[in-house]
């Protein structure tokens, strides 16, 4: 049985339920002198698993992999990484390829629903969300009321969770008619214009309203940068091009922390409002998004204290010192990993075309030398990752650091949405792990006046 949903009524997607290459091969495990067989399942592109869904009701045990270094909490269609090979794909499309010639709703639309558009379906995928990038003038007083000081991504969690209340009737995830869609829409079109009134308030400016004759992120930068007062402000094509590039490569990353907590809160039927808020908590972690943040610091640090490198990379290699070397290792890449790759590339490019000498970009760059020929980093496969040179581009486009991680999330926005979209799709159950009970056994209570 495949799921259909009804995609601006002119097409429809399937979700088709989990389909592998095969089944053929079959995993042997002995407990207590049992023998037990579990299926082998492999993905499209050759990734085994051992499917366990059996493993508890045959033999009473349980898995445990804190952290969830080498389990598969899914099977997804959406994105394919390749960690040994630094390899990204979104829905077979490789991440060069989408970042060097499509527009960041092109590859929203490919993440959502499986196809590059074409032209027709482009346009009125992009009609669609101009028309519903206003912010609901209630959200507008309750935003008002933040304190200017509030973290972007308090705020940003808060805005996106609070949509759910001036749109009850869209809460309910199960409704078969384009409800739904017009969700996905709605948060798709007002996330810039709340990320941008988010900035304004940061500078204490007055928010610029969205312009329908601008496409989607030439609209976010002009609320971003332009102001009341400037009717002619034209943002620079440099930034609009690098803005595109580095919010695709944000778009999706398949099973990463933020988007494993917009399933687990989707599977148990809370509307997208909520579940994509949870994903913004997740992904304020500095171990997480939040990592855009603190590279920046880390970075200025380093240059205020005289910028010695090697200094900072003892204190990162010292298990005894909690610092660590923000912007560097990565749970699936364990060679290189592709965004930061271009994104390094699209940094030299902005900073020269925008005519920017950042020392910090020395910094960067002197660190990423020394850390590359460490014998620590290099036997635990540390490379930059997405966050190391993210940070340096958003300050030259004059972002203020705190904000970082919003532009990260309004780039991983359609990723949230499509995991969501496609747990809800395949109706997979509730998210509820086991665990292994290390606590006190079984003992009788003890009245206050008889104890110690
Ligand atoms: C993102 O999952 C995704 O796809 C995430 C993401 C996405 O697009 O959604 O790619 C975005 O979150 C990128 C990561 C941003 N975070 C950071 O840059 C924070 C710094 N990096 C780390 O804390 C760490 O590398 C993680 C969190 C990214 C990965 O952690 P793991 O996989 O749990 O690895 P680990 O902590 O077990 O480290 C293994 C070893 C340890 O040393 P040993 O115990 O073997 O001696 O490597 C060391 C760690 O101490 N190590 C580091 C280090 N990262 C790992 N040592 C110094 N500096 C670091 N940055």
């Amino acid at each position: 049985m495949s799921y259909e949903y009804l995609i601006f009524g002119q097409q429809n997607i399937n979700f088709a339920p989990i389909q592998f290459k095969g089944m053929a091969e079959q995993a042997k495990i002995v407990l207590e002198g049992k023998e037990y067989e579990y299926p082998v399942i492999t993905g499209t592109e050759n990734e085994k698993a051992i499917d366990i869904s059996k493993l508890r009701g045959e033999t009473g045990y349980v898995t445990l992999d804190i952290g969830f270094k080498n389990t598969a909490a899914t099977s997804s269609a959406i994105t394919y990484l390749d960690g040994e090979q630094g390899l990204l794909r979104h829905r077979g499309y490789s991440i060069e390829d989408l970042a060097d010639k499509a527009s960041f709703t092109e590859v929203v639309y490919l993440i959502l629903y499986g196809e590059l558009p074409n032209e027709a379906q482009y346009k009125e995928f992009n009609a669609q969300l101009r028309d519903h990038t206003l912010v609901n003038e209630g959200l507008d007083s309750m935003f008002k009321a933040f304190p200017t000081g509030a973290h972007p991504m308090g705020q940003l969690m808060s805005m996106i969770s609070a949509l759910g209340l001036f749109y009850p009737k869209s809460l309910d995830p199960n409704r078969e008619d384009d409800a739904v869609n017009r969700t996905v829409i709605r948060l798709l079109a007002k996330m810039p214009t709340i990320c941008a009134m988010i900035s304004k308030k940061g500078h204490g400016h007055p928010v610029v309203f969205p312009r329908n004759d601008l496409d989607y992120v030439t609209n976010y930068l002009n609320m971003t940068f332009g102001q009341v007062s400037m009717l002619d402000y034209e943002p620079d094509p440099v930034i609009v091009s690098a803005m595109n590039k580095l919010l695709i490569l944000h778009a999706d990353h398949e099973q990463n922390c933020s988007a494993s907590t917009v399933r687990v809160v989707g599977s148990s039927q809370s509307n997208l409002y909520s579940s994509v808020a949870s994903g913004v908590a997740a992904l304020w972690g500095p171990l997480h998004g939040g990592a855009n943040q603190k590279v920046l610091e880390m970075l200025e640090m380093i240059m205020e204290d005289g910028g010695d490198v090697q200094k900072y990379l003892d204190k990162a290699k010292d298990k005894s010192d909690n610092f660590r070397l923000m912007g560097f290792g990565h749970r699936v890449y364990k060679n290189f990993d592709p965004r930061a790759r271009i994104i390094k590339k699209t940094c030299d490019e902005v900073l020269n075309k925008l005519g920017v000498n950042d020392p910090v970009l020395e910094i960067a760059k002197k660190l990423e030398t020394a850390a590359l020929t460490d014998p620590y980093f290099v036997e635990r496969k540390l490379y930059p990752n997405v966050d190391f040179y993210s940070g340096i581009i958003y300050r030259a486009m004059g972002f203020p650091t705190e904000f970082f991680t919003v532009l990260f999330a309004l780039g991983r926005l359609p990723g949230w949405i499509a995991q969501w979209q496609e747990l809800r799709g395949e109706k997979q159950p509730i998210s509820r792990p086991r665990q292994v009970y290390t606590g006190e056994t079984a003992r009788p209570f003890v009245f206050m006046k008889d104890r110690a």
